[in-house]
């Protein structure tokens, strides 16, 4: 039990000794840790946003849209713009990050005696989305270099009958992509298994979460491209990464209306507020700078696994898993990554600790941030050594 909770509080009995989630937020002067776009909106955009609530602040006094459709229509047209997917308002729903858009997936397909099924190692998050729906958390073990074992997902399905199935799309700490063929035949495997726990005739929600996917190669698709043949595929996007806005807390789906409209029904009521409404449009209408970075982030990506690659650790090269994303996990035999962590903290560069065992992650930061990040860990290597 959390020494904070008094014993004499009726905590739920399964969440006794549960503590919250979260990476530390430290304050040191490289942060590294939590996949976020280091690069602050232009004052342009900043202005625009000021703009936008002031505009709507004399409104405060009344709740928000809670359909929220101009921020819909602002989703469909950045998807068209993005992946070159044309869908319409009621394909698309927002919420407080894709945490929450997450989280309402599990309250409307999972619960007691339902499945979801995720591909480990993965997103730390989704056992939890689990744990407070109820569901049940099951995993597909991927391959050694990360990439999905789809034979061993399908025999899993195919075992399990999972509601929910919950594919990651650059996967994360891993930063693996995910191949649309596979994709593919998991959507075929999926279209026709039935799900525990529920009637017949019923189908598997194909879950593909691209939190990251504005930092994959270009020409590759993205999942969304499927969505008009799969009814039950359901994409889930953020502005937090690429779009560089986490700190407005907007995330968002794309599927058929049928999914939608089990989203609306989970929803809390007037769940984004006016002000991150406005601030959302705002952002929107200045998408280019907003993506002006990405481009320069994976040039960094690419520089860093290039280097991180003709660094030792014991006298072994470090290895570095392939990312189409915006962080690199790296070493693969750290045989004590919490020193390698806080040797690191010392020298005022924060990445993090995740992953399996003998691994670490750390996201691309700015160019300076970078060089500091080369110069502290250059460092704890040879400290280490001796
Ligand atoms: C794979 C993945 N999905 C979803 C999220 C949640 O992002 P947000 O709630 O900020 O949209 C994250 C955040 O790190 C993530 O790594």
């Amino acid at each position: 039990m959390s020494e904070s909770i008094p014993a004499s509080l009726p905590l739920r009995n399964d969440l006794i000794g549960e503590e919250p989630y979260g990476a530390p937020q430290l304050d040191v002067p490289v942060c590294l840790n939590v996949n976020e776009n280091p690069y602050a909106p232009d004052p342009a955009v900043c202005d625009s946003i000021a703009a936008r609530v002031r505009e709507i602040a004399p409104t405060l006094n009344r709740y928000p849209d809670r359909e929220h459709v101009a921020l819909r229509q602002a989703f469909a047209a950045y998807l068209k713009r993005e992946s070159g997917v044309e869908l319409s308002v009621d394909q698309l729903w927002g919420a407080n990050g894709s945490n929450e858009i997450m989280l309402q997936v599990f309250q409307a397909f999972g619960g007691p005696g339902r499945i979801a099924l995720g591909c480990d190692p993965t997103y730390s998050m989704y056992p939890e989305y689990a744990r407070d729906t109820f569901t049940t958390w099951q995993v597909a073990h991927r391959n050694e270099d990360f990439t999905l074992n789809v034979e061993r997902t399908i025999a899993a399905i195919g075992e399990l009958h999972p509601s929910i199935v919950l594919l990651t799309s650059p996967n994360n700490p891993t930063g693996t992509p995910l191949d649309m063929g596979d994709l593919k035949r998991i959507l075929d495997v999926c279209a026709t298994m039935p799900v525990a726990g529920a009637g017949e005739g019923v189908h598997p929600v194909v879950v593909v979460d691209e939190a990251y996917i504005e930092f994959r190669n270009p020409g590759t698709p993205s999942a969304a491209t499927l969505i008009a043949e799969h009814s039950n595929l359901a994409v889930s996007r953020t502005m937090s990464k690429a779009f560089a806005f986490a700190g407005a807390r907007v995330g968002y789906m794309a599927a058929s209306k049928g999914i939608i409209d089990c989203l609306r029904i989970v929803r809390m009521p007037y769940h984004l507020s006016a002000v991150t409404q406005a601030a959302a449009l705002a952002a929107f209408e200045h998408t280019d700078e907003q993506l002006s970075r990405v481009d320069h982030l994976r040039e960094t990506r690419e520089r860093t696994a290039a280097w991180l690659k003709t660094q030792t650790y014991k006298g072994q090269p470090l290895d570095v898993a392939e990312s189409a994303s915006n962080f690199l996990m790296f070493g693969g035999h750290f045989d004590d990554r919490d020193r390698v962590f806080r040797e690191l903290l010392d020298r005022g560069v924060l990445i993090r600790v995740v992953g399996p065992d003998g691994w670490m992650r750390v996201c691309m930061g700015t160019d300076e941030e970078m060089a500091r990040f080369r110069e502290a860990l250059a460092e704890v290597l040879r400290i280490v050594e001796a």
